[in-house]
């Protein structure tokens, strides 16, 4: 739906035509002031009795009735004139209601001065404060009206919201775009196109959520996963595709957040900041159909009502995928002496594991019985420096780490920290002494990185944990450890 953009009709255009119809009432009221003498005795000599007090009376109410309507057009002009050069001079734009309570307090001025004019006999001020009756009647058939008027002008005075807000409304949540708020009620439009009247008196009873027009206000759009999608992914691929949808404010970058671990699936959020809050239907609408697309291409899928029964076998991690596992292991340097099969059996021996960014995969000081292979992903080696951690390596696909702790049997020596989302292949203590039994040779070249990494842990300044061996050191401790 469009916004509706408010707009006044011409000032001046107005200001013509009131004057025309005051010129016109005014002329009407002149000729009927001028004949006004032979008005009156045709009517006394239709009543028969010259002079008549009540061809009097008649004459002076047609009088103040045409007065009326001269000074009716007077103050709408008047009005026009006032608020349309604010308008037009200072840019206010002033609010129905105190156009309105001008009108009528203006009106009720020319009023009572043409009635005590023409009525000068009459009291007024007695005829008001004598009349109870009067008084009671005003009060009972005006006590909604005048509920209403003083409660737009509270709204008026606290300006709660705008013409050009969106506001929600009330138990029955009427939720559109205010269009106009007068003395009686706000003026909505809803997002069908419906004009929705609320009472001022009712508004200001009920809660009102204003979305002003001029403020970046969020919206939340919900959606789901499998259990086996990623949420790293999941996350990058909904915020990537939210961010590029029409209205979606470049200024914050939406948010994209797990909601709940549901039933069906992972349940997420979208939280993003429309620049134009009246269309958050359509935009809303884009960014799910954005979110499928984007899906489908980065192989993610929703989740719907379903049972999936699984057969777990294998204990505490993944084993699939041998294949990949071989082959990223035979591309692991220190396992390049390996033949095909012995690969297969290391391969068929680790075990998968994923951990989100930040996570800890090997946390210091902690014992440890396996080493790692980074299969995708990073992963930083950290230190504690002054109770800070410091990056000491960072690891990529194919490197390994843990194996310090593994052939040694001493504490793990430095915090390991998943960068991104990072799959790392475990092998146990067997695998390797199997993999040792048969080539021998492996120890040494091993006892030499490790040797490399104790002189980088042992050169970090406040680094206790490591100290510096030789690598015929390693190499001798790893052979007593492994026993071979
Ligand atoms: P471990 O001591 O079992 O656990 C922490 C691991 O961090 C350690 O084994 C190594 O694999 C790794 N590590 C320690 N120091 C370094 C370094 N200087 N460069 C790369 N990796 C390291």
């Amino acid at each position: 739906m469009r916004r509706k953009v408010v707009t006044r009709p011409r000032f001046t255009n107005r200001i013509v035509l009131l004057l025309f119809a005051s010129a016109i009432a005014l002329l009407a009221t002149y000729l009927f002031w001028s004949f006004s003498g032979e008005v009156k005795a045709l009517l006394e000599h239709r009543m028969g009795s010259s002079p008549s007090p009540s061809a009097d009376t008649i004459i002076k109410a047609i009088k103040l009735l045409l007065v009326g309507i001269v000074g009716y057009f007077l103050v709408r002009a008047l009005n026009a004139l006032f608020f349309g050069l604010a308008f037009w001079l200072k840019k206010i734009d002033a609010p129905t209601l105190i156009r309105n309570i001008f009108t009528i307090v203006a009106f009720t001025i020319f009023f009572l001065v043409a009635f005590t004019f023409l009525f000068p006999d009459v009291n007024l001020g007695a005829l008001f404060t004598t009349s109870a009756i009067f008084g009671v009647i005003l009060g009972l058939a005006l006590q909604d009206t005048l509920g209403n008027f003083f409660a737009g002008i509270s709204l008026q005075a606290d300006r709660p919201f705008q013409v050009g807000d969106v506001i929600t409304v009330g138990a029955q949540r009427h939720t559109g775009v205010v269009e106009e708020i007068s003395w009686r009620a706000i003026k909505i439009r809803t997002f069908s196109n419906h004009i929705v009247l609320i009472a001022n008196s009712n508004a200001a009873k009920e809660p009102i959520e204003v979305c002003p027009r001029d403020n970046l206000n969020a919206r939340l759009v919900f959606f789901n996963t499998l259990y086996t999608d990623s949420p790293a992914k999941a996350i990058h691929v909904a915020r990537e595709a939210v961010r590029e949808a029409d209205n979606v404010s470049d200024k914050v970058t939406p948010i994209v957040r797990i909601r709940n671990l549901g039933d069906n699936g992972v349940d997420y959020e979208v939280k993003y900041w429309p620049v134009d809050y009246a269309k958050y239907n359509d935009t809303d609408a884009l960014i799910r159909q954005r979110i499928w697309y984007a899906f489908r291409r980065a192989g993610l899928n929703f989740a719907f009502p379903t049972r999936t029964l699984y057969l777990e076998r294998n204990q505490g991690g993944e084993k699939r995928d041998g294949g990949a596992i071989a082959e990223r292991l035979s591309a692991v340097d220190i396992f390049a002496p390996l033949s095909a099969d012995e690969t297969t059996m290391l391969a068929q021996a680790a075990v998968r594991h994923v951990f989100a960014p930040g996570e800890m995969v090997i946390r210091a000081g902690d014992p440890g019985s396996s080493m790692f292979v980074v299969h995708n992903g990073r992963v930083s080696v950290q230190i504690s420096e002054n109770g800070r951690p410091r990056n000491i390596a960072t690891l990529n696909e194919g490197d390994f780490f843990g194996e310090m702790a593994l052939f040694t049997g001493e504490p793990r020596t430095a915090n390991v920290v998943a960068l991104e989302e990072t799959e790392v292949l475990e092998i146990g203590h067997a695998a390797m002494k199997r993999v040792f039994d048969t080539n021998p040779d492996l120890v040494e070249s091993l006892s030499f990185i490790m040797a490399e990494r104790r002189q980088g842990l042992a050169s970090q300044a406040d680094s206790d944990t490591a100290s510096p061996h030789s690598t015929a050191g390693i190499l001798s401790s790893i052979k007593r450890f492994f026993g071979l």
